[in-house]
């Protein structure tokens, strides 16, 4: 990986409107050799293509198509979970076909009252499984993690201390009651977050003679991939509708939400919590962390072309208004903080806007929205925006969009 800064050359970050500078966006809508766009069916035959490929091979790297033989292992079921509101169970996937690393554990909750398949909501979390919920019998994580003595991780493995340490980001009694299950994964189960030359996690399968070429895979992509292998999964679960998949992350996992979402069609609405720098927010603004801050911090998030574009981001084929026009015409959400300035707010929020035209093309009810809303004040058409009060997190008011904004769409109320 190349262009590593130390921590002292790199630029402070810009927080002042007045200093974002003047840039012209790439028209998700003009072919690559000029052509106007203005059917659905040059959309889908010649832009989409063009610009999934830009995306592949420019910013999160290409990953490879899904394994032949996975193996699913259901390894608990509990019929009277949370107090007999929820069916839980556990379920591990085998990327190999084989009872070995690198193995995925999914944690599922559904409404035990559901008399057909359920419309899910499915995230990556930071710490393991175990930490979204107050249950103690959940299956303790045994994989790498980031430290974090707050969240119970000691030499980067979970403790039991750690049970339950990220409940407050998702609300599974909430999501129960309105009818929805919920898939939860540790992000690390796929490929640990740390740059170790890609030996391990899922790329220990693929990479193992050869570390990626610069348009190929990093953490990001693998962990998008990661996410349409769960749904393989749930395609052959009966009790889930696969064909309402709602992929929801925060900030580094909502940025794979939005690569996740943009990647499988099967992923029917997409959802992005503060995902900031290469996620929601325009790139070109330079507005909080930029793409020279993140490549430095997180050199094995995205694909070594990234960093071609490192303090030249006019030169980017791309903006991340075109990553939220490859999930057209599906629902997809974008939510901000107001404090969480450095994931760039109005960023995110114009990246939407931008998107829309796709969104008008393909005949949908787009946006809507010209000027950034008041905080708290949702915006929910085909596409959906809020920026809310409060500091970089997943709040309770945040869900409370997220299942209104699926109830719409899955339930058409
Ligand atoms: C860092 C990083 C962000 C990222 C965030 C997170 O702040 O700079 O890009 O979104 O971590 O994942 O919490």
């Amino acid at each position: 990986i190349c262009s590593q800064t130390s921590q002292a050359q790199r630029p402070k970050p810009n927080y002042d409107e007045a200093k974002v500078p003047k840039f012209e966006l790439p028209d998700p809508l003009v072919t690559a050799d000029g052509k106007q766009v203005d059917s659905a069916e040059l959309w889908w035959k010649v832009r989409r293509p063009e610009v999934l490929h830009l995306f592949e091979s420019e910013v999160y790297g290409k990953s490879p198509a899904a394994p032949q033989d996975m193996l699913f292992e259901v390894t608990s079921v509990k019929n009277d979970a949370l107090g007999g509101k929820a069916i839980r169970k556990e379920v591990s996937v085998y990327f190999s076909g084989k009872k070995e690393e690198p193995r995925m554990d999914l944690l599922i909750y559904l409404p035990a009252k559901a008399t057909k398949p359920v419309p899910v909501f499915m995230g990556l979390n930071f710490y393991g499984n175990h930490t979204i919920t107050e249950e103690k019998d959940v299956k303790l994580n045994d994989h790498w993690m980031r430290a974090n003595k707050d969240k119970g991780i000691v030499d980067h493995r979970a403790t039991e201390k750690s049970r339950g340490a990220s409940a407050s980001r998702w609300p599974i009694e909430k999501i129960i009651d309105r009818g929805y299950g919920l898939v939860a994964i540790y992000c690390g189960d796929i490929d640990p977050d740390y740059d170790d030359g890609f030996k391990n996690g899922i790329h220990a399968i693929y990479n193992a003679k050869q570390k990626p070429t610069p348009d190929e895979w990093g953490t990001i992509s693998a962990w998008a991939w990661g996410l349409s292998r769960a749904l393989d999964y749930l395609e052959t679960d009966k009790q889930i509708d696969a064909n309402k998949v709602a992929v929801m992350g925060h900030s580094r996992l909502g940025k794979t939400s939005l690569w996740a979402g943009a990647q499988d069609p099967r992923f029917a609405l997409v959802i992005s919590n503060d995902s900031g720098c290469g996620g929601a927010a325009l790139s070109r603004r330079r507005f909080g962390e930029t793409l020279n801050v993140i490549n430095n911090a997180f050199p094995h998030w995205f694909c070594d072309n990234f960093n071609k574009y490192i303090d030249k981001e006019n030169k980017l084929p791309v903006d991340q208004h075109m990553l939220i026009s490859l999930i057209a015409p599906r629902p997809v959400y974008v939510a901000s903080a107001e404090d969480d300035r450095w994931a760039d707010p109005k960023g995110e929020f114009l990246s939407v806007k931008y998107a829309e035209p796709v969104y008008e093309l393909l005949g949908t009810s787009g946006f809507g929205a010209k000027e950034m809303p008041k905080v708290n004040q949702p915006i929910q058409k085909q596409m959906g925006y809020h920026m809310r009060t409060g500091k970089h997190d997943v709040t309770d008011f945040d869900w409370q969009q997220y299942l209104d904004f699926a109830d719409t769409h899955f339930k058409g109320s």
